[in-house]
């Protein structure tokens, strides 16, 4: 699986990185972005659960 955020959509709400902080952290700026791309299969529950939490759904998965 890999995951992306798009970076038009995030609004810094930071669901993902409280549900996966494995995958997802904040930039400096205050936007997600998926810091581990290819996900293992152990942390794919938790970035679908990012995926349908993130308010803006600005997180893909696939
Ligand atoms: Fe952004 Fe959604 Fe995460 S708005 S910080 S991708 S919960």
């Amino acid at each position: 699986m890999r995951a992306a955020v798009d970076e038009d959509r995030c609004r810094g709400h930071g669901v993902c990185l409280t549900i996966c902080p494995e995958v997802f952290d904040l930039t400096d700026d205050g936007y997600a972005e998926a810091i581990v791309p290819q996900v293992p299969p152990e942390l794919e529950d938790a970035v679908l659960k990012a995926v349908r939490s993130c308010p803006e759904r600005a997180i893909s998965a696939d």
